[in-house]
């Protein structure tokens, strides 16, 4: 019979490309040109109309088994070659995780940042509260409530950024002792780390911006004997065990009475060098106990309560930390001297 014949063909020639196709378009290829709208087998579906009417059913089986059985094998083909795909996608987009990846350049904290993190960790270990206060700070808190008079120098212009006639870039951290006192009732334990203002010309010591930490301690029975185990203990536990300290007389409108205090030199521990000009002692910071006016002016009863003070230069303290000589280096951001700087 002509068709079996035809059909024979058919299926044999489609099974045996479907043998050599390497990919889908070669897949969809053969499905349009044996299966599609216009493929040899609709065609041949189209052309029974021609047979005779009995031979029609036979003919329709016929042509029907022939397309699903290729359907069937059109299908089977594409499966594998999907499967084929997704092998040759996985060894393609495989990771070597042991392959040496490019050089990762680390950042660092800056020295400032290092040293005044270790304050506050030495200072809280201590039970100290570490607090903030404003930069753009009025007249009232940065010098009237510090017992610091209209007359007094470091009010003048030439000392002090001036935003308007009350308000201020803060001289020191000092005015923050005022603001804590204000708003906590003893016993108060805090230490205030923080940018402060002068105008003051750069150099190799002086800087308009640097930074300062305030410590601030109000209770009862509180002594002189008390700030100069506090600032011992910190001493010793940022330049080591056989650091001394040493108290000046000296004047704060705020404290009284007043100390400058000195740290055995920690470049020569005491012999005279340079950095100490030949004394054994480096004056680090400023202290005293708390001025009984100042209490009073803000709110703590100076007949039930008293109190110690500190305030020191952060920038002071890790130049002699880390040897550095030059204040400057500390604000240029010069990768090289910066990186050079890490977390003990
Ligand atoms: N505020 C003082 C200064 O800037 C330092 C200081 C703080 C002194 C607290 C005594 C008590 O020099």
């Amino acid at each position: 019979m002509e068709m079996q014949e035809q059909l024979r063909k058919i299926q044999q020639e489609a099974a045996k490309e479907l043998e050599k196709i390497a990919d889908k378009s070669g897949l969809e290829e053969i499905r349009l040109r044996v299966l599609g709208k216009k493929g040899q087998l609709t065609q041949m579906l189209r052309s029974m109309g021609q047979l005779p009417p009995e031979e029609r059913p036979q003919a329709g089986q016929m042509i029907n088994a022939v397309r699903t059985k290729l359907t069937e094998q059109m299908d089977e083909m594409e499966k594998k070659l999907r499967e084929k795909e997704q092998e040759k996608a996985l060894e393609r987009e495989v990771i070597d995780i042991t392959e040496p990846r490019a050089h990762t350049a680390f950042g660092s904290k800056h020295p400032l940042s290092l040293v005044e993190d270790k304050l506050i960790s030495i200072f809280t270990s201590m039970g100290f509260d570490a607090v903030e206060g404003p930069e753009v700070e009025l007249d009232l808190f940065n010098f009237e409530l510090l017992n610091i008079p209209k007359n007094h120098p470091a009010r003048d212009a030439q000392d002090t950024f001036y935003i308007e006639d009350n308000i201020v870039l803060r001289t020191q951290t000092s005015g923050v002792q005022a603001h804590t006192m204000l708003e906590r009732k003893p016993p108060i334990r805090i230490i205030c780390p923080g940018r402060v203002y002068r105008a003051d010309e750069v150099d190799a010591t002086h800087s308009p911006v640097f930074h300062q930490m305030e410590g601030l301690v109000i209770d009862k029975d509180v002594t002189m004997a008390d700030l100069k185990g506090t600032l011992d203990i910190f001493a010793k536990s940022l330049f080591g065990e056989d650091v001394k300290t040493r108290f000046r007389p000296s004047f704060f409108p705020f404290t009284e009475p007043s100390a400058e205090v000195d740290l055995t030199c920690v470049a020569c521990h005491g012999k005279g060098c340079r950095v100490c000009k030949g004394t054994g002692w480096i004056e680090v910071l400023g202290a005293g106990m708390v001025n009984p006016k100042v209490l009073d002016m803000c709110g703590i009863d100076s007949s039930v309560y008293g109190g110690f003070a500190f305030g020191l230069g952060i920038e002071r303290i890790a130049m002699l930390h880390y040897g550095i000589t030059d204040m400057r280096l500390l604000y240029e951001g010069d990768v090289r001297f910066l990186s050079q700087f890490r977390e003990d």
